[in-house]
């Protein structure tokens, strides 16, 4: 399947599936009439929110199963590619739900070109503090619907508990992962290197475990593939690929534009993120450009000037330019880990390309 056509149907079913799960059909009766604007809102923000995402992960899920199950021959097949594709719309409506709550957490106004979640709601609620709940709310509707998109999907497979394991515990692992990102908040800036070990480590938890760990995890078993196979080979190709991709995420908050990404620009160096860039600018730095980054990390926020000062360094230092160092280094071992599957040349082929799209600007001879 092409991507285009692949996208369309991921779109179609995650619409109907958020529409199913997080909506209220026959509901209706036992809410107050004058509460029921306000709940619905909630509802058609859940769907507002789940547009618009790259859909990277519900493509990796579908490429990887395609890549082992081959095409489907017969109905018993074409029926658990069914199954696969609602695996990965499960995933995607848990990339909103994350992203719902990462918004708050990061206090970050603008997700896939659009006011984030809380923003939207606090501009229909009137007031701050009843937006911001109503967007935790949301992310939690999200979640518990993505679960229940999971079990009921796989329902009569014979890897069902398996697959339903795998997806709990993918959701278990985000949400260390956002504990632990906020813990990296409170870490000193005097030992970089410690900065940098700890941030690659939390991108395994935050990151990779939703956005290429289990997406091969749920396709490989889906495709038959035992549990220590499927265990061995998901975290040997998608811990580097998602730590590359949340390297180049990183970056492109620095070098990217908002149009492109649809999220703020800066927003981490505002925030004072600590970052692998950040590390790898005090690691590469002089004495005096450290200096710089310590001062200018001091303050509560950073200006527009002091976020211009700041990525300035970044390029200065070589920061950036380690970064996409680390991203290639990280891609080689992805690939040599598909490479290890023992696959045929061209099963190879079609799971590094489904590998490739997490990195578009990095893969390509720079
Ligand atoms: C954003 O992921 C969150 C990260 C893990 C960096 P994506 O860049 O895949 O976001 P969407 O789904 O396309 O909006
Ligand atoms: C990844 O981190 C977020 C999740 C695990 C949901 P970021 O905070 O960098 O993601 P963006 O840049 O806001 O998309
Ligand atoms: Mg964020
Ligand atoms: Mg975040
Ligand atoms: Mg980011």
């Amino acid at each position: 399947m092409s991507d285009s056509s692949s996208i369309g149907a991921i779109e179609t079913r995650i619409r109907e599936l958020v529409h199913d799960y997080v909506g209220v059909n026959g509901t209706d009766a036992p809410i107050t009439p004058a509460l029921r604007p306000m709940f619905h809102t909630v509802v058609d923000q859940a769907l507002a929110s789940s547009e618009g995402g790259k859909r990277l992960r519900a493509l990796l899920t579908l490429d990887a199963y395609d890549v082992l199950a081959g095409a489907p021959d017969s109905t018993q097949s074409r029926s658990v590619r069914t199954k696969v594709l609602d695996f990965a719309c499960a995933i995607e409506v848990f990339q909103t739900a994350a992203l719902v709550h990462d918004d708050l957490i990061d206090d970050s106004d603008l997700r896939r070109g659009k006011p984030s979640a809380h923003c939207a709601l606090t501009s229909f609620a009137g007031a701050r503090s009843i937006g911001r709940g109503l967007g935790l709310m949301l992310g939690d509707m999200l979640a518990t619907a993505c679960t229940l998109i999971m079990e009921d999907a796989s329902t009569g497979m014979v890897e069902h508990r398996r697959l339903v394991e795998a997806f709990l515990s993918m959701q278990h692992d985000v949400e260390v992962g956002q504990v632990l990102d906020l813990a990296i908040e409170r870490m000193p800036l005097d030992d970089p290197q410690a900065l940098a070990e700890a941030s690659l480590d939390v991108f395994r938890w935050k990151t990779a475990s939703y956005t290429t760990i289990a997406p091969l995890m749920l396709a490989f078993l889906a495709s038959g593939m035992t549990s220590e196979a499927a265990n061995l080979h998901c975290h040997a190709i998608g811990l580097p690929l998602g730590q590359a991709f949340q390297l180049a995420d990183d970056l492109l908050d620095v070098t990217g534009s908002s149009r492109s990404t649809g999220k703020p620009v800066g927003g981490d160096i505002r925030e004072g993120k600590r970052t692998v860039l950040l590390a790898d600018a005090m690691m590469l730095g002089t004495a005096a450009q450290r200096v710089q980054l310590q001062q200018l990390y001091e303050q509560p926020f950073r200006s527009d000037a002091q976020v211009h000062e700041t990525i300035a360094l970044f390029h200065d230092t070589g920061a950036i330019e380690h970064s996409h160092e680390r991203i290639a280094k990280l891609w080689s071992q992805t690939q040599e880990s598909i490479e290890a599957m023992g696959l045929t040349a061209a099963q190879s082929q079609s799971l590094r390309k489904a590998c490739e799209r997490f990195l578009p600007d990095f893969t390509a001879e720079r």
